[in-house]
């Protein structure tokens, strides 16, 4: 059996502060090397010809945690998008963001705003990063934009079904077809609930910030020995 490479991967990029804490560092040494981490293995995943590659930087729930926490991840999302800002044009990537506005900074938007323009005509693999996200609040969010249409008569009940309900999300991606979490935890977190529904998921005890090319590798021929069958006989 082998099913090929997945057209769309997602990844719960878990275990920054566990790997940190077991090393003595704090926790947001841990967020920084993930990040590192992530440019590395994101870059490697679009080059093995996955098309759309999406990662949970940032989840709503994750307001929740201390000042300071939360603080330094913002400053890293803007500090590393501008860093970022010509490697995703020169590689080809094409930049989306998911997730809602409110209550990011200007100064976040703002990069948001800058990267997804400077790529919007890139070819070579679409990098979706999920910040301020929570997959609920994306159905919620996409039945208002379709009760909304619907009000002002430019959709009908017949154009709405569960293909057409993606291009309602935060951005219209096709379905994951692999779903990757890292650091051991067996839970989705909220991440991509639509999306994920014939998804296959692969769990890894491996930490976000150990997470390789070699660690893909793994997960990507798990994925091609799987016996997809999506509700068929095989
Ligand atoms: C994932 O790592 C990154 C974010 C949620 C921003 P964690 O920060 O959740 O790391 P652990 O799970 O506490 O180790
Ligand atoms: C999920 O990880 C969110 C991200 C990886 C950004 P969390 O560490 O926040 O999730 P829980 O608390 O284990 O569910
Ligand atoms: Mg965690």
């Amino acid at each position: 059996m082998n099913n090929g490479i997945p057209n769309h991967v997602a990844i719960i990029m878990d275990g920054n502060g566990r790997w940190a804490t077991k090393q003595g560092k704090k926790r947001t040494d841990g967020h920084y090397a993930g990040y590192k981490r992530l440019k590395k293995t994101a870059l490697y995943i679009l080059s093995k010809g996955v098309k759309y590659l999406s990662v949970f930087a940032f989840s709503t729930e994750n307001f929740g945690r201390s000042s300071e926490e939360v603080g330094y991840l913002m400053d890293l999302f803007v500090k590393a998008f501008k860093k970022e800002r010509t490697f995703f044009k020169d590689n080809n990537i094409k930049v989306l963001f998911s997730g809602r506005k409110k209550p990011l900074s200007d100064d976040v938007l703002k990069i948001i705003d800058i990267i997804q323009e400077d790529t919007k005509d890139c070819s070579g693999g679409v990098f979706n990063v999920c910040l301020n996200y929570g997959a609920q609040a994306e159905i919620v969010d996409a039945t208002k934009k379709i009760a909304q249409l619907y009000k002002e008569d430019k959709i009908s009940l017949d154009d709405i079904d569960t293909n057409t309900y993606y291009h309602y999300l935060y951005n219209d991606l096709p379905p994951v077809d692999l779903m990757i979490r890292t650091s051991g935890e067996i839970r989705i977190s909220n991440f991509m609930l639509y999306s994920l529904s014939y998804a296959e998921l692969y769990f890894t005890s491996t930490c976000f910030p150990d997470f390789d090319e070699k660690e893909f590798d793994k997960a990507l021929e798990d994925y091609q020995n799987r016996n997809i069958t999506k509700g068929k006989i095989k």
